[in-house]
């Protein structure tokens, strides 16, 4: 497997990846790998001939009093991972190769970006939507995948995709998570043990919301419920619990399918994220 860290190294090795005509899978990461990232390259590995992963730590994506400097970097680790998951291509730039002096462009997907997350994280989904335009671009993938995990992420991505014509087909994988329920973040390192033995009520109750709502129960109650099983099962704070539609992400206050459970909660100084389709 190749790491490259500049631009003009990086088209000439996916040309000739795609030489001959095979297509290419784009699996854009932060490092710090788990199980979910590569169960993206899988999908990659399933759908295209080759599989290109990317790390980069993209510092857009961060408010100022994020985790930017302390987030999990072991790109060693990262790579070995890659090599046994059969990736034929890590592309690592540095940030001054991504963003070089003067950058000064943006991509915002006008409201999908402004709820949910959007609210505890101001501009996050700019820096995303941005780096990830910059990637397909840099990249030139015919398939990119993402995960599920992060929901609101990917219906961003999916519409900024279509609304731009990048002419990347976008492939949503479903959330790995850990045998308790908690799904698979990179984020979870920052749990205690302690912490780490509690957030499995998380994902249970998110999941039991979802049945409830779907077998009828009245949305409202249903997540004020929610949140307050989350609080009493040990988190600090809940950002959110809400209903959304599954595509345009639009507040749901009745079901109707396609509608996912989004939800975002703050135990110590950890914050997860996690959602359940309903229905
Ligand atoms: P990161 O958090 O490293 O996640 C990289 C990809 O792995 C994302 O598409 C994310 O949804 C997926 N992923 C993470 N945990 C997962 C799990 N448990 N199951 C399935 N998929 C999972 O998301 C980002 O990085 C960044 O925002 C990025 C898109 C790379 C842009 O900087």
């Amino acid at each position: 497997m190749q790491i490259i860290r500049d631009i003009a190294t990086l088209h000439r090795a996916v040309a000739a990846l795609g030489q001959g005509g095979k297509s290419v899978a784009l699996v854009p990461t932060m490092g710090a790998l788990h199980e979910g990232h590569l169960s993206l390259v899988r999908m990659g590995k399933r759908v295209a001939d080759h599989v290109v992963a990317s790390i980069f730590v993209n510092p857009t994506q961060f408010g100022p009093n994020e985790d930017y400097a302390a987030y999990p970097r072991d790109e060693a680790r990262d790579a070995a991972m890659l090599v046994e998951a059969g990736v034929s291509l890590l592309w690592a730039p540095d940030v001054g190769t991504m963003y070089p002096e003067g950058h000064s462009t943006h991509i915002e997907v006008a409201e999908l970006g402004s709820d949910y997350c959007g609210t505890a994280r101001p501009g996050h989904f700019d820096g995303v939507a941005t780096v990830v335009a910059k990637l397909f671009n840099q990249v030139r993938p015919d398939i990119a995948i993402f995960g599920e995990k992060d929901w609101q992420q990917l219906a961003i991505i999916r519409r900024m995709a279509r609304d731009l014509d990048l002419g990347v087909e976008i492939l949503g994988a479903p959330i790995a998570r850990d045998t308790d329920g908690l799904a698979l973040s990179s984020r979870n390192a920052y749990l205690t043990a302690e912490e780490r033995k509690l957030a499995a009520v998380f994902p249970k109750t998110l999941a039991a919301t979802a049945d409830a709502i779907a077998g009828g129960a009245s949305v409202r109650e249903a997540l004020t419920e929610a949140e307050a099983a989350i609080v009493a099962g040990g988190f600090d704070r809940v950002d959110y619990v809400a209903l959304a539609d599954a595509g345009s992400l639009e507040r749901l206050f009745e079901w109707r399918p396609p509608a996912r459970l989004l939800a975002a909660a703050r135990i110590g100084k950890t914050r997860l994220i996690d959602n359940y389709p309903v229905g």
